[in-house]
């Protein structure tokens, strides 16, 4: 614990973090966490459109107050940042679920917590005060889904977000020498295999070794703590692609708030609403799904002019700077999740980490909100950002 609030205060930024994450766990798990699909085209395009956004600002106006505080589906959040569902996180990390949740809990915002979750969503949503929310991946076991919806709502999730872009997509490209794994059949075989580097981060090896995890866990959100042969789990993990109707099958299980996660263009999320979405995630999956999408950012203002005045739309992919939600709010999203930035946050140093990054959003919105003249989130318009031609609606 000292160890993590001694490295907390050195991350001063994003890049900082996964600095710290590269020096704690070994290099075949961060680049499964840092990495996107195929050549990881969108995963770049992601954060670097961000760059392709000037700000407008209104000089010698506001800035008394910089209110961060908004809702979404009318949870309360005191910052338009949320921590966007990750799985696979336990091997990097035993308990880095329940420490992304504490620290969204104390900075007063949401948590998402992901199917492939490697704490059970009972604890992980037992371990904060805050706002919890559970991201489904349609499973080809319809009973494992239907237990999955009964579990969040038991644990008091307050909104179920779906994932409609996990479908396989293009594959990982890699170095031949690079050692492979799947978190999900993570083993002492692989373990084994990649000595040369575990055997470089002790701290992550003892800690691995002591909480096993990623052996057992990844299995945890289906089998309330039981075991269940592997054939089962294998079986019952496997995403099966979303498909529309799936919406509706939900809804008979669901009665809370429900958000679509994974669009990225106009007419899915015209379908998604009609579908009776209380939301929807404008979000390729961070790069993670059909590398050669466009940037999320880029296809943000499109999506908001066909549904922003049916639905709230939220927004993730790239996001590693308070100027770059700034940039999303201006254009009409409710509220941002980032990924990596909260992964790095806590493979680096646990809740304290995660807690520093949060601070580190929390800031800088701050000064770019004041800088652009505004007292409050809810004052900003697209008219103080100016984007490429091309993404206007
Ligand atoms: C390592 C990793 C695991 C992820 N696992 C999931 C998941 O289980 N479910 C899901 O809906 N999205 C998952 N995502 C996507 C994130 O929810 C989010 O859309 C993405 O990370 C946002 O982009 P960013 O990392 O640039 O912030 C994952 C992303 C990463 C990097």
């Amino acid at each position: 614990m000292l160890n993590q609030a001694s490295t907390a205060q050195k991350i001063t930024s994003v890049t900082a973090a996964k600095y710290y994450m590269d020096r704690r766990i070994p290099k075949f798990l961060s680049q499964r966490y840092e990495g996107g699909s195929g050549r990881a085209v969108t995963l770049r395009r992601n954060v670097d459109a961000f760059d392709e956004i000037t700000f407008r600002p209104r000089a010698a106006r506001g800035f008394e107050k910089q209110e961060l505080a908004t809702t979404v589906l009318d949870t309360e959040i005191s910052m338009p940042v949320m921590i966007a569902p990750t799985g696979g996180l336990a091997i990097g990390y035993w308990d880095a679920e329940r420490a992304e949740a504490r620290a969204a809990g104390k900075a007063g915002t949401a948590m998402i917590v992901s199917a492939s979750t490697g704490t059970a969503v009972e604890d992980v949503a037992a371990a904060t005060e805050g706002p919890v929310f559970f991201q489904l991946h349609h499973l080809y076991d319809r009973e494992h889904s239907a237990t999955m919806i009964e579990r969040a709502k038991r644990s008091g999730c307050a909104a179920l977000l779906l994932t409609i872009d996990a479908r396989g997509g293009a594959m990982r490209e890699r170095h031949p020498r690079d050692t492979s794994f799947s978190p999900m059949s993570f083993g002492l075989g692989q373990l084994v295999r990649a000595a040369p580097q575990t055997l470089r981060r002790p701290r992550w090896l003892i800690d691995f070794l002591r909480h096993r995890s990623g052996l057992t866990v990844p299995m945890a959100p289906l089998t309330d703590g039981k075991p269940l042969p592997v054939y089962r789990i294998m079986e019952a993990l496997s995403v099966r692609p979303t498909v529309w109707d799936d919406i509706a099958w939900i809804r008979e299980r669901w009665e809370g708030p429900l958000v679509v996660k994974g669009v990225i263009t106009p007419d899915d999320a015209r379908e998604a609403v009609a579908r009776g979405a209380d939301a929807i995630v404008v979000s390729n999956h961070g790069g993670l799904a059909l590398d050669g999408v466009p940037a999320t950012i880029s296809a943000l203002p499109q999506i908001v002019d066909a549904v922003g005045s049916q639905t709230e739309v939220w927004f993730d992919g790239g996001v590693r700077r308070g100027s770059d939600v700034i940039k999303a709010l201006a254009l009409g999203a409710r509220a941002v999740l980032i990924g990596r930035p909260a992964i790095y946050g806590v493979m680096a140093a646990g809740e304290p980490g995660v807690t520093r990054i949060l601070e580190l959003f929390r800031q800088e919105m701050k000064g770019v909100l004041s800088a652009l003249g505004c007292d409050s989130v809810h004052d900003l318009t697209p008219e103080m950002v100016a984007v490429p031609d091309h993404w206007r609606p």
